[in-house]
């Protein structure tokens, strides 16, 4: 192989996830650094997990671990392992002071001498019913922080999705994605399994205006409130042009990502069998808001 082509096969200088958050931090004076060491943490959970979510079938991952999760679902191997992942990396960044995971019944709150600044509340693995069919499933997380110099306290957790400082989710699909916001836009970065990085790939994401797909559960139509049954309709039966074409894959992360990248519509609303919808504030619907929000997007209860 000629040198010239050597070199054209390697990035000499890529953009990892890392250098992009260290670089966006030092656009602010105060910044520490912290959120970058945070977003480490948060990359090893998430390597792992996509590790794991690769080899789960020859290392007997799929199925049921015996145990359920605060909605009552049953638990899978893999959601118990990411979530011990998702908690144990971010306990020992020195980092966090509370967290909250789909997969517990309470809040974590880190032990004081490895407290920081941080609130993270997270799904570790979305879309459980989709990991023993090999469906996409992703991870989770937004960010806040507690206020300053008050012990911790659930009330720190308890905040507006406006108040998230950031949010993100891993896509274990086709391959492995981040994307992330620190409320400065949405970037996207693929994992390279042949260095272990995560690379920018999809700068300065950006939802399409207008999209030509509409991505809900239609078999619950039954249980949809009049003003929803009416929107589905009119995007099945528009007065002109085309109709939407339905998607809905059942992992909210792919749903979301896809509505990123191709645009459209992504809804769980309300039924009469679970009249405050099936999202999860906290650790599902306020980062998904904050994201399509921040890639020019709009989210609504
Ligand atoms: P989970 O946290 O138990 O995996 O449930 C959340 C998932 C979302 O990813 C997805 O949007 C929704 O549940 C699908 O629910 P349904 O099967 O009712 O359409
Ligand atoms: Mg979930």
């Amino acid at each position: 192989m000629s040198k010239s082509s050597t070199s054209q096969a390697i990035d000499v200088e890529p953009m990892t996830l890392t250098r992009f958050i260290l670089a966006e931090q030092k656009k602010y004076p105060h910044a520490t650094g912290d959120f970058t060491a945070l977003m480490n943490f948060i990359q090893t959970a998430v390597k792992a997990t996509s590790s794991a979510v690769r080899k789960a079938g020859i290392h007997s991952l799929f199925g049921i671990s015996g145990t359920a999760n605060t909605s009552g679902d049953e638990q899978k191997k893999l959601d118990v392992l990411s979530n011990d992942l998702f908690i144990n990396m971010l306990k020992s960044s020195y980092l966090t002071c509370l967290l909250v995971s789909e997969e517990n019944d309470t809040t974590i709150v880190v032990e004081p001498e490895k407290q920081g600044k941080y609130v993270v509340c997270f799904d570790p693995l979305d879309g459980s019913s989709n990991i023993d069919c090999l469906v996409s499933i992703g991870s989770i997380f937004g960010v806040y922080r507690k206020k300053d110099d008050e012990p911790v306290t659930e009330a720190d957790a308890l905040k507006p999705g406006t108040e998230l400082v950031a949010a993100g989710y891993a896509l274990y699909g086709s391959a492995t994605m981040i994307v992330v916001s620190m409320g400065n836009g949405v970037n996207g970065f693929m994992l390279d399994p042949s260095i272990g990085e995560f690379i920018l790939t999809e700068p300065n994401m950006k939802i399409k205006p207008r999209g030509k797909i509409y991505s809900i559960n239609e078999g619950y139509s039954q249980f949809w409130d009049q003003a929803t049954a009416k929107y589905v309709e009119s995007k099945k039966y528009p007065k002109s042009g085309k109709p939407y074409g339905a998607r809905y894959i059942g992992s909210m992360v792919a749903d979301v990502h896809r509505t990123i990248v191709y645009g459209g519509i992504f809804m769980y609303p309300a039924t009469t069998e679970a009249p405050k919808g099936k999202l999860r504030l906290l650790y599902e619907a306020n980062p998904m808001a904050y994201l399509i929000e921040q890639a020019g997007g709009v989210a609504t209860t």
